[in-house]
């Protein structure tokens, strides 16, 4: 009985070498391609006007135009976009113009996203029913408290969020 021999070369040093660097880089890749959004939610967003603000953006990451927003939306309305930490804000047009506030999406109750009823005026959790007034104030529970406020800054074309450090009016 004869033994088949195969023609398999051993590959050269430097064959090896190069396959061994190409699987450690294609792993670092994937490692960090991985850990990217993690490593990202850390680190605060470019702010572009100083003072712990974000740029409003919108679903794609992209900074939300104040001109397109104001010639695209009802003179009233409430347009989510991505805020301080990556929250769900709203930008709040008020007779045509931007707010000075935004209103951050998250319910108090819970934490679902609750969404902007146009034509009841009011916020409205799917989740357990509770309903804000159209500046964030809470009208109804079971949420414990209004929708926390951000401060928005309109220079140029940009809206900023950035953290809302003065008294609640609503609470007047
Ligand atoms: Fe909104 Fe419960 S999470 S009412």
């Amino acid at each position: 009985m004869t033994e088949a021999t195969g023609s398999i070369e051993a590959p050269s040093m430097g064959r090896r070498r190069f396959l061994t660097l190409m699987t450690g880089g294609s792993v670092s890749a994937v490692v960090l391609g991985a850990a990217y959004p993690f490593i990202q939610y850390f680190v605060p967003a470019s702010t572009g006007g100083g003072g712990g603000g974000v740029v409003a953006a919108d679903a794609q990451g992209k900074p939300v135009s104040a001109s397109g927003l104001l010639a695209s939306r009802l003179s009233t309305d409430r347009v989510l976009a991505q805020g301080l930490k990556g929250d769900p804000t709203y930008v709040v047009i008020n007779e045509g113009a931007i707010a000075d506030y935004g209103i951050n999406a998250i319910c108090t109750h819970l934490g679902c996203v609750v969404p902007w009823v146009a034509a009841e005026n009011k916020f409205k959790c799917p989740c357990h029913g509770s309903q804000y007034a159209d500046n964030g104030k809470v009208v109804r529970g079971p949420a414990p408290a209004s929708l926390a406020l951000a401060k928005a800054t309109v220079e140029g074309d940009t809206i900023t969020f950035s953290p809302w450090e003065e008294e609640d009016f609503r609470d007047a």
